[in-house]
């Protein structure tokens, strides 16, 4: 994963790589780094820790160079040490990567052969030492970066600065994203938009194979041929702005409480209100009546969403849906027919598996369409069609509101899907546009349930598993609960359809484990409760998550009714997943963990 910047700058950049990079720390916080060119030669600060501990560096030792890169580090190769913080450099260059380089065992190996004298553990350096060892011949800068691509196996966008050449920055990219910023006699590399946002909204991409020549004043870009190219020079929606915390303790509250707001203009772009129809994106290059089958694939919580999208597509349209995480999809050479649909969610839109996997389908002739809330992303770009969520930028690292607004945007495309196939009728269609309407609402009605759940939370700080149960569009629910408590609290949680407790997850059952069980009043309800009697019946604490129905009809007894308002039950996962990530929150929040930053986790995963 990782943030890369680089600035060619009129004045010190030092403190302006550091400003970029916070806008970065959702790629990577283990350890950040800074080089500047401080006159003839290069100059490095490297911190282990959060940001705060580069600038507190930087203040020791501050830097005046006009030219440099930076780097915030989610650690592969090596641990978070001073020692593997990048960036990794030689006499002659300084080198910033995010990705992984397959071969540098290899590389490392021949380079030290030759007398090169490495310093980190990381997959990085044989990339400092690779163009070093042709800089050393006598190369120009570019000509070594020419000659070293080529020889690069797997994922990199990188950043070089090379000793005694004040006017250039080298930048390349294959597999991981990397943005160009045009400024005024000032020029910029970025892992994004948002990185650059300070300085420019005059924005290009770099195509997979492309690599760049930076000066003050422009930039050439080649692709891997070598031959000069242009790429489209865009205009960035991103903000300058770092987004605050408001009056939240942290990120995920806030983003918790924005929900019914960012779900409902989410609602608002793929709902007609007037008409009360589902709206498909324009100029749709397919028709819903030829697929025979859509392959939906994402990672985590995404994941998540597409699991709750199958029950819908499969009911609402009747078309069936196969759906894969994407790690395991890209390697499963999956029969897929020419003409169908392929799904790919993405609150990043740059997830390596996610990408690859829309990548193969393209290749095998499937329609593609992104459900991404970042629309300049890469899995935007490359998708025929895209159906943005409107969550704004999500910090926590957490997944929450962009869930939720995925689920918005799934639930209408197969509204419309079921519409355009003639599996609902209009007065169906209706009723479910109406359900989805009053989704805000109730999702704002939810989020009173947490003074409750605050105290629930204090109980599950205490206790060293959890069990998450539901049925139907409830389990995929009951994965992303489990998923959210263990990521953030670090306690370690199961997600398990109900009707599967029976066949093994009930061993665990005691006095000690407690069941949070997903249930709605709903067509499944009957069967959820009958598997919450087996957990009674053998000690189990049950939470019951459902609605004054259900906590009336429930007849077992449960520690506590978390009780939601009336809804019709086919949307009822994107309002139960406010008390979801509620009770995940506070548990993280009672524990003392860094709720927002939690540990081995980074919010961008642009390696495999
Ligand atoms: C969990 C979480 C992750 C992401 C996953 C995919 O809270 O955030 O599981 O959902 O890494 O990321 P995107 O959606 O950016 O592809």
């Amino acid at each position: 994963m990782c943030g890369i910047v680089g600035i060619l700058g009129q004045g010190p950049v030092a403190d302006l790589l550091v400003d970029s990079l916070k806008r970065l720390e959702y790629r990577g916080y283990d350890s950040a780094g800074v080089a500047t060119l401080e006159g003839e030669h290069i100059e490095r600060r490297r911190a282990e820790g959060k940001l705060r501990n580069l600038e507190a560096r930087l203040k020791d030792a501050p830097l005046q160079g006009r030219v440099g890169i930076g780097h915030t580090r989610w650690a592969t190769h090596g641990k978070p040490t001073e020692n593997n913080a990048h960036p990794h450099a030689t006499e002659r260059v300084a080198v910033v990567h995010n990705g992984i380089i397959e071969n540098f065992r290899e590389l490392r190996q021949q380079l030290e052969s030759t007398g090169a004298q490495f310093t980190s553990d990381t997959d990085t350096e044989v990339v400092a030492h690779l163009v070093n060892s042709y800089l050393e011949q006598g190369q120009s800068p570019e000509q070594a970066v020419r000659l070293s691509l080529p020889q690069l196996r797997g994922a990199f966008a990188l950043a070089f600065l090379f000793t005694g050449h004040d006017d250039l920055m080298i930048g390349a990219r294959k597999g991981s994203p990397l943005a160009i910023g045009y400024g005024d006699s000032e020029m910029y590399l970025g892992s994004d938009a948002i990185a650059l946002a300070p300085f420019t909204d005059t924005i290009s991409y770099l195509e997979d194979g492309d690599w760049v020549v930076l000066t003050r004043t422009g930039a050439v870009i080649r692709n891997a041929d070598g031959e000069v190219v242009k790429r489209e020079t865009l205009k960035s929606g991103a903000s300058s702005f770092v987004v605050d915390k408001a009056n939240f303790r942290h990120f995920m509250a806030k983003e918790i409480h924005e929900q019914p707001e960012v779900v409902g203009h989410t609602l608002a772009r793929y709902i007609d209100m007037a008409t009360e129809r589902a709206v498909l994106p324009a100029e749709l290059p397919f028709d819903f009546r030829d697929i025979q089958r859509v392959s939906i694939t994402a990672c985590g919580t995404a994941n998540y969403a597409g699991h709750v999208a199958k029950y819908w597509f499969e009911r609402f349209a009747r078309l069936p849906v196969e759906i894969d995480v994407a790690s395991e999809f890209r390697y499963r050479e999956a029969p897929l027919c020419r003409g169908d649909l392929a799904i790919v969610i993405s609150q990043s839109g740059e997830t390596a598996d996610t990408l690859a996997a829309l990548r193969y389908a393209k290749e095998q002739g499937l329609h593609t369409l992104s459900v991404v809330n970042v629309p300049t992303s890469t899995i935007a770009r490359e998708s025929e069609v895209v159906m943005p969520t409107l969550a704004g930028p999500e910090i926590g690292v957490a997944s929450t509101k962009a869930f939720t607004c995925q689920l918005m945007v799934l639930a209408a495309l197969a509204v419309a899907a079921g519409r355009a196939r003639g599996e609902l009728s209009e007065a169906d269609e209706t009723k479910l546009v109406h359900g989805l309407i009053e989704v805000p609402r109730l999702m704002s009605a939810a989020l009173a349930t947490e003074p409750q759940i605050e105290r629930l939370a204090r109980d599950i700080a205490k206790r060293q598993d959890v069990l998450y149960l539901g049925r139907g569009t409830s389990y995929p629910l009951a994965l992303e609960g489990a998923l959210k408590l263990k990521e953030i609290s670090y306690i370690h949680a199961e997600g398990y359809a109900a009707g599967e407790l029976k066949h093994g997850p009930i061993a665990l059952i005691d006095e000690n484990m407690p069941v949070v069980v997903i249930a709605p009043f709903d067509r499944v309800f009957e069967k959820t409760v009958s598997n919450m009697q087996e957990v009674a019946a053998r000690g189990g604490n049950i939470i019951l998550m459902t609605d004054a129905k259900g906590a009336a009809e429930a007849s077992v007894e449960a520690l506590v009714n978390i009780v939601l308002p009336d809804m019709p039950s086919a949307f009822t996962p994107i309002v139960y997943a406010i008390p979801v990530q509620l009770l995940a929150y506070h548990t993280a929040v009672v524990m003392g963990t860094d709720v927002d930053q939690p540990r081995n986790l980074a919010k961008s995963v642009t390696v495999e």
